[in-house]
């Protein structure tokens, strides 16, 4: 294994349905993301990038194949395992946001360290000042824009310094401008050493990003650098 490979996949499966009715939605013979790189995961919907991004980030486990990250495989690791392991190490950005509706900006970035978030407090403070949001701390979610909001969960991602961020289709609800904006910000986390994975069916989001892998009916058919 190359020393900086952060994640890697290979011969990854996963199939839906049983018997007679068993789908095979993803089939990835090989596919290493090194630290530092900034990844586009492009393909037309349904090609596979949800169900490859939910496999890297341990939030679904292949039927077959191996996930490795930092050298040791975890796909076949059990739960507690991987809940720290998705604590420690992912950051996950959604295209919904998927913030609480009821509690603050703060509150909802320090989600992650509940409940012993107190001590997190200032670090959720200055991620919120990064990504463009001084004085909007106290505010609920719907009293946000929709980039307003998606700026929270990217500081909710970083709030427990993740090596890994994933995010699918960030930009999805968001008007071009706004989405622009948001891939510059993730683009900042990038250039500060966070390795970030942007699942998207838009190629101008893709040109923000260092490498395009393209996939198309569960297989990566081709690999731009
Ligand atoms: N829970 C599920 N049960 C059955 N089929 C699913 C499920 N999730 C996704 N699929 C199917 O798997 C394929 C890949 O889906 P997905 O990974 O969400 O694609 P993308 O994110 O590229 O749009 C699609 O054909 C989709 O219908
Ligand atoms: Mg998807």
């Amino acid at each position: 294994m190359e020393p900086d490979v952060l994640v890697s996949g290979k011969n990854l499966t996963r199939v839906y349905g049983k018997n007679k009715h068993a789908v095979k939605v993803l089939d990835v013979k090989s596919l290493e993301i090194r630290r530092g790189e900034f990844i586009a995961l492009m393909g037309p919907s349904g090609c596979g990038k949800t169900t490859l991004l939910n496999l890297l980030g341990a939030l679904d486990k292949p039927n077959g194949g191996e996930v490795i990250f930092e050298g040791k495989i975890i796909s076949g690791q059990g739960e507690a395992f991987l809940c720290r392991f998705r604590r420690k190490k992912i950051g996950f950005i959604f295209q919904s946001y998927y913030l609480i509706p009821t509690i603050s900006a703060l509150k909802n970035v320090m989600a992650p360290a509940f409940p012993s978030g107190s001590g997190y407090k200032k670090r959720a403070m200055e991620l919120l000042g990064l990504v463009g949001l001084a004085g909007k701390e106290r505010r609920k979610p719907d009293d946000l824009s929709g980039g307003e909001q998606q700026r929270v969960a990217i500081a909710r991602a970083l709030l427990l310094d993740p090596d890994l961020i994933l995010a699918d289709e960030p930009t999805g609800n968001l008007d071009s401008a706004t989405g622009a904006e948001i891939m510059d910000l993730l683009k900042t986390f990038n250039q500060r050493g966070k390795t970030v994975l942007v699942a998207t069916h838009d190629q101008r989001v893709a040109e923000c990003c260092g490498r395009n892998i393209r996939m198309m009916d569960g297989q990566i058919i081709q690999e731009l650098k």
